[in-house]
């Protein structure tokens, strides 16, 4: 099949990306996303979020002018729906986004056109939800026009390689419907494309993160074992993982983001008696921020009026994305246990964890402190020089909650370091 025009939904991490680089393929492309703020800024130029190479790209994509941004979608070859798909709070996933943005195709669904969803979502959905909305255009799927489902699998700081060397799975409603969701994406994709059912691929991206989620668990109820049997968790890893049969993750003060701390609930939602593991995992890890909290607490012997520094908030290293991050929670369980905590994070300055004070500079974030806790190992704490750090600041306590300061260095630097997964200095 032969794509001249596609209408993106959602410009968001993944809309924006995809809608540039279809766009830098020759294609017109329409972004439409549903907030009024996000359609001004990319109408005006810039982008509203943080991606390496994001900014150049989707400005060559406007300059093209085949990229256009609007607040509705219109005619097209195909539709791409990247919008959000959230947990609510009693853990069910929220569909409402696939939903609506559903609705404001079915006007504009022509025959002979394919409809992608890229959006995380639990089984099923593309046959039983999105279908029969689509439907409703009076269209018959798998006749008159084509659905499939293809999961995003990109990593947050390289999306832009990754969404085109990736290797991607897309799922048919039907075996003509996967095959003109290759001819889309076979556009701009140079890793292999694989084809499969739609449930297949929507269960393929729940099964990659949930299974992380629970090799993240163990790591971190390693961690736990390590502080209480007297070892360093790190160095036993290290070790362990010299196996050729074993991979261990990297422990942690938790888990989040969008994705790995959500995906496992799409398929305990849908299973629950089915999933005790996964339900455990995320117990284990949502309790990872407390964990590294009580360790905070119990090294400083109390945390009453304690000054902490909490460097990083967003939920994984050189991101600005804090969404469900175990670092806002930890330096929220800090400040709501009467520790005054100046946070730093260098990618999103105005963030403010409950109880928090925001730092404007890492000079400022210390210049008072008691302590300083590494909460996420973005590049610039990682490379930190303690002794430049001690001249800056009054306390001489670090923690490291992600295992990337060196002891010596750090003791050389005149700080006590307490790492997580390691016994505490005189404990
Ligand atoms: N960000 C990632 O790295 C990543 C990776 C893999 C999978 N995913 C999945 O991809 C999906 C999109 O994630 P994201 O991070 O890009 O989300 P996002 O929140 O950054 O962007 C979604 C955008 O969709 C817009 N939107 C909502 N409803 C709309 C509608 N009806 N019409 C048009 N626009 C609408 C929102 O305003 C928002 O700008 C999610 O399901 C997510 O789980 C994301």
């Amino acid at each position: 099949m032969d794509f001249n025009k596609v209408c993106v939904l959602g410009m968001g991490y993944i809309g924006l990306p995809t809608a540039s680089t279809l766009a830098m393929q020759g294609m017109e492309v329409v972004g439409v996303d549903a907030n009024a703020r996000v359609v001004r800024i990319l109408r005006d130029g810039e982008i509203h979020i943080h991606e390496p190479g994001l900014r150049t790209l989707a400005q060559a994509a406007f300059n093209s002018g085949r990229l256009t941004i609007k607040d509705e979608p219109e005619e097209a070859d195909a539709f791409i729906l990247a919008v959000q798909t959230p947990l609510r709070e009693n853990h069910q996933a929220d569909m409402a986004y696939v939903v609506s943005a559903a609705e404001s195709i079915v006007p504009f669904l022509r025959s002979g056109n394919l409809v992608v969803l890229e959006s995380t979502s639990p089984p099923r959905t593309t046959m039983d939800l999105l279908a029969p909305i689509l439907e409703q255009s009076g269209l018959t799927t798998g006749e008159d026009y084509y659905l499939a489902y293809t999961p995003e699998r990109v990593l947050p700081g390289q999306i832009l390689k990754e969404l085109i060397d990736n290797a991607r799975v897309i799922g048919g409603y039907d075996r003509s419907s996967a095959e003109a969701g290759r001819d889309l994406y076979l556009s701009f994709v140079r890793g292999e494309i694989y084809l499969t059912d739609a449930t297949t691929a929507e269960m393929v991206k729940l099964m990659e993160n949930t299974a992380r989620d629970i090799s993240i668990a163990v790591a971190n109820e390693f961690s736990r074992l390590a502080e209480h049997f007297g070892l360093s968790v790190w160095e036993a890893i290290e070790l362990a993982n010299l196996h050729p049969r074993v991979n261990i993750l990297r422990p942690g003060p938790g888990v989040g983001g969008h994705c790995i701390s959500i995906d496992p609930y799409f398929l305990i939602q849908a299973a629950p008696e089915m999933t005790g593991l996964m339900q455990r995992a995320r117990t284990v890890n949502d309790g990872q921020p407390a964990f590294v909290v009580a360790r905070i607490e119990r090294d400083l012997q109390g945390l009453s009026d304690r000054r902490i520094a909490a460097l990083g908030l967003a939920y994984k290293a050189d991101v600005d994305d804090l969404r469900n991050s175990p670092a806002v929670e930890v330096a929220r369980l800090l400040a709501s246990k009467g520790a005054k905590v100046a946070t730093f994070e260098p990618f999103a300055l105005e963030a403010v964890p409950e109880g928090c004070v925001p730092a404007g500079s890492l000079e400022d974030a210390v210049k008072d402190a008691d302590a300083v806790a590494l909460l996420v190992d973005h590049r610039q704490f990682r490379e930190l020089d303690p002794q430049a750090l001690a001249s800056q600041m009054p306390g001489r306590e670090a923690f490291d909650t992600r295992g990337v300061w060196s002891s010596s260095v750090w003791e050389q630097g005149g700080f006590r370091l307490h790492t997580l997964g390691v016994r505490a200095p005189d404990a």
